[in-house]
Order: C-alpha cells, then structure tokens, then sequence
C-alpha cells in the first residue's frame, strides 16, 4: 500500500506556512470578501447536505488540503478497501462493512471469492426471523408473543443498534419494547430484567467474538435468571446469538440455527449493517432495516465515485484535518438539533476514538502529529444550557458539527421553527462573536454607568472565529440515517489513511481487559496481595476491608 509520512509531505508543509499566513483572517471576514463563500463551501450527496463555509479556511487551504489527499494516496486506499485487500493491516483483514449495504446484484470479492452470497443468506435469515417474531409465528416457550428484546452486547454490538432505534423510534413497531444492555455494572442487566416476564422475552447475545468479557458475563446471568422460570428447553426459543464464533456460541447453549453469522471483514463498530443489525429490524421492520442499508449505500456510492473536491466525506475529513492539525483543536463537539439522535454523538465518539485514536503510523513509528480528537456532544437545545457557554468563551476553540434536519415527524411546527432558529443562532454566534465594543454600546443603551461599563465589557465580548459546520437532512428517514452514518465513517476512515495509521484495529484496549481479570481475580482472594502497584494494592485493600464489615 503506498503511504508517506504524513507530517514530511509538501502539502502538509505548505499549509504550515499557509496557516500563518492566515491567522489574522476571521471567517466572518472571509464572508465578506468572497460574496460566493457559502455556494463555494456546500455540497449535497445523498440527500444530505453539507455547509463546511463557517471554518477558517480558504479556496488556498482548499486546494492545499487535497493535495496533501492526493500525496497520502486517499483514492488508492479507498480503493484497495473496496476493493477487499486487507488494509487492516495488523490483523491482516480486509475492511468490507460497505459490501454489506450493497445491493444484491453487486459481487464483492475476497480473497478470490464473492462473498455476496453470505450476505445476503444472513439478510435473508434476518428477514425471515424478524417477519416470523413480528407476525407471531415465533413464540416464547409458553405460547405467548414476544413483547420485549433485549439485546446484550457492547462498543460496536450495542451502539450502533441502539443508537439506530433510539433515532428512528417515530417508526418503531409499537408491540415491542427494546431493551439495550452493555455495562457489566449489574446495576444496568438488573434494572432490565426486573421490567421483564420472561415467557415473552427475546435475548439477542450480540458479541462478534463471544468472548468480550462484559458480554459473557451479562448473558449468562440473563440465562440464570430465565433459568429460574423454566427448563433448558426454554433456551432455544428465548436466546439468539449474533457472532462470528460458532463454537462458543454453542458452549453458551444457543443452537446454531439461532446463530446470525458475521465475518472478520466486518469491525465492531462498523457493525450495525451487519445481523449486529438485527435489533433494528425487529424494532422498525426489515424494509426500514433495508432503507438504512439503501441510504449508506448511496453515500457509499457518492465516496467511491465523486472526485475528491466534490467528494462529502473527504471535504468533512479534510477540514477535520485543518482544524485539528494545523488550527490545533483538541475536540470537535457534536451537537444534535434531533431529539432521536440523542445517542449519536456517543456511537461517533466509538466510531472516530476507536478507530483513530492511535499514535503510531503504519511504519510502525511515532505519527509525530495529532491524530483522532475528543469527540463530546449532546442533543440541541440541552447542550445550549449545559456546555455552550465553554464552546463561546472558553479558553480552547472547539469545532461543532451541528446536525438537523428540515421536516420534523411531529405536529408541534412552533417547536421545529424554534428548534431550527437555535441551530442556526448558535454556528452564527460561535462565527460572530461580539466585540467589546459593541458589548460597551449594548451596556451604554441600557443605561449603565461608565465603571459598571468597564467592569462587565470583557466578560460579554464573545470572541466570535470559532468553526463549525451544519449538516441538513431533509427528515429522519432511514435511509439519511443511513447516509450520515456512512458520512461520518468515511470521514474517520479518509483521515486515518492521511495520517497513515491503521483505523481497523484497536490494540489499545486489550491491556485493560487483561488487567482487569488479574484484579478480579485480587479482589475475591483472601491472600496477600503482592500482584499490583502501589495504588492498586492500596485501592483494592480498601474494598477488600470495608466490604468485610457490614453495609
Ligand atoms: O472494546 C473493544 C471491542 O473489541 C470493540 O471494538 C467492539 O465493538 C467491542 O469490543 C465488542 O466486541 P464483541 O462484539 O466481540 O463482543
């Protein structure tokens, strides 16, 4: 795969230079002088509409962020990734998620193989399933219908699938109740299970491996708790599993029949296209399930073939890049004007941190410049009453990605105008600012004397220049969900790939799992502990005493 070091590039020189060259200019300023700036920094694909002309930048930082593209060979690895080669270089695995949202007709290849028929086998078997649990055909082992699925899983086998139900629940069949659960903390399998009859409760083991600690954990005790109520015979019309690991799944006790197959070309969080998926079927219906795929796929499409300048995920990643590389932005904030995308930000927060959060390149050595921000974010307006006040006059500039879409699916039209004019205020707010002067001039109107003027100025001048961008949906549909889902993963995809790290992989997590079982293994022992360092021997001395005297 070719690949330069991003940092030696001569683009990424360039606009080194270029950055100073510009660091007077204010975006409100660039407004002025370019009558065209928001027709020449927005863009449409796939229903989605993108307005990236509220950042820093110029036509010149344009031009220079697509070479810098072109010199990190962004369309070759884009390419070899549909393609099927194994850019997943450090598991040796080919990175197809896209394959899965393709349609029927379109063959992929792997290692030589079309794998199209295996995707569509398992879509298939989710339709069937969904379409038998729907129409009542599927019972529990009583006889009763299924009122309530819980899906067990964590990271990418329960984000991406309650993040999709949560933002499409104005469709959501109303017979079922969906329940997600991911922590290991008991408190959160306890609080699911006391709302459930277990006679007409579907669990779905969502794990690709079968062997995430958390999840094993939080299905067996689920199949304790059912055990309770009936026999093992109970198990095969309660349990399904969702994973790539038979042999454990049959350990656990689910039949191979209720086995939903995924494959090592498909990374956990990008998963939700996968049976990981099957939750979202069963709560809106397989052809809302298809619509999701059908919307991903159009982006997919439009990434593929749109030449870079015009290309929406690699503008949203390249700009990404300017602000975090060059304007040296820590964070970007994703503020959701969309109740039902309240779980949005925390799947991109998986999403982009999981996938780039790494600081080594594919040569193995030190990436010498930043690489994934913090992603953070909440619904709007809450945001605005919680957070805001650091995006205005906080001592960092955080970019904003806001999100909202032009038709609500309610009939509270008042909501929807106020709701938007809030979107719209805030990216005008954070671009503005006021200056001191004009905050003097408001305080001299309300008739304040010159040393209460003095005094309160400063603190309500806002300094305005702060970056954002706004990302229209005409509605919440399926299938816009499914093309801003699929956005932001090009996006995170396109900057890993000029950064020239691996976003597939996620070595960085496994050091804590394996601590994690040592200290279990501490905290019950009766034995000296000689294990740990000198906090943790100390922390765990502490549970291990006070949890020895009574509550
Ligand atoms: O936390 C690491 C991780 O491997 C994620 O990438 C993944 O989404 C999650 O754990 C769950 O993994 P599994 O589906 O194998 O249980």
């Amino acid at each position: 795969m070719p690949s330069n070091i991003f940092a030696n590039s001569s683009a990424f020189q360039h606009l080194l230079a270029h950055v100073n060259d510009i660091k007077e200019t204010t975006i409100s300023q660039l407004f002025e002088q370019e009558p065209e700036r928001f027709t020449q920094f927005s863009l449409e694909a796939a229903g989605l509409f993108l307005d990236y002309s509220k950042n820093r930048l110029t036509g010149t930082t344009r031009d220079l962020l697509l070479q810098l593209a072109e010199q990190q060979h962004v369309e070759q690895q884009r390419d070899a990734m549909f393609a099927g080669q194994k850019v997943n270089f450090t598991e040796q695995r080919a990175v197809l998620h896209t394959a899965l949202r393709a349609p029927k007709n379109q063959p992929h290849f792997l290692d030589g193989t079309d794998i199209n028929q295996q995707i569509h086998g398992v879509l298939e078997q989710m339709r069937v399933f969904t379409e038998q649990i729907h129409r009542g055909e599927k019972r529990g082992v009583t006889g009763l219908r299924f009122t309530d699925i819980v899906n067990i899983g964590i990271g990418g086998s329960d984000l991406g699938p309650k993040m999709v139900c949560h933002a499409l629940r104005n469709i959501a069949r109303p017979d079922l109740r969906m329940h997600f659960v991911s922590n290991v903390d008991g408190h959160a399998l306890d609080a699911v299970l006391r709302q459930l009859n277990p006679a007409s409760t579907l669990f779905i083991i969502a794990s690709k491996t079968f062997t995430t600690a958390d999840t094993m954990l939080n299905a067996h005790s689920a199949k304790r708790w059912f055990l309770t109520f009936f026999s093992d015979a109970g198990v095969s019309h309660h349990f399904v599993a969702v994973s790539s690991n038979p042999a454990a799944v049959s350990q656990f006790g689910i039949d191979q029949k209720n086995r939903f197959d995924f494959w090592d070309w498909v990374g956990g969080r990008y998963s939700l296209w996968s049976a990981i998926g099957l939750p979202i079927a069963l709560a809106l219906g397989f052809e809302h399930f298809r619509a999701l795929l059908d919307g991903a796929c159009a982006m997919d499409q439009h990434f593929q073939h749109a030449p870079l300048a015009q290309n929406m995920p690699v503008l949203l990643a390249l700009t990404g890049i300017w602000n975090r590389n060059f304007e040296e932005c820590g964070s970007i904030s994703i503020a959701t004007y969309h109740q039902d995308l309240l779980y949005f930000p925390n799947f991109l927060q998986q999403l982009d941190m999981e996938s780039n959060g790494k600081c080594v390149n594919r040569h193995g050595q030190a990436t010498q410049t930043a690489t994934a921000p913090v992603i953070w974010g909440d619904v709007g307006t809450n945001g605005q009453h919680a957070y805001f006040q650091f995006l205005h006059q906080g001592a960092d500039i955080t970019p904003v990605d806001f999100i909202t879409c032009i038709r609500p699916q309610h009939a509270l039209p008042e909501h929807h105008t106020t709701l938007l004019a809030n979107c719209l205020a805030q990216s005008k707010a954070l671009m503005l600012g006021k200056t001191a002067q004009q905050a003097e001039e408001e305080l001299q109107e309300q008739g304040l004397s010159p040393q209460q003027i003095a005094l309160l100025a400063p603190h309500r001048t806002f300094p305005g220049n702060r970056p954002s961008n706004t990302i229209l949906m005409d509605t919440l549909s399926p299938s816009a969900l499914g093309a801003l889902i699929a956005l932001y993963e090009h996006k995170v995809t396109v900057q890993g790939f000029c950064w020239g790290i691996n976003s597939f992989d996620q070595w960085g997590v496994e050091l804590g799992k394996v601590l994690a079982k040592s200290i279990a293994g501490t905290l019950i022992s009766s034995e000296p502990d000689n294990n740990h360092d000198g906090s943790t021997k100390g922390l765990i001395a502490r549970i291990r005493e006070r949890q020895k005297s009574p509550p």
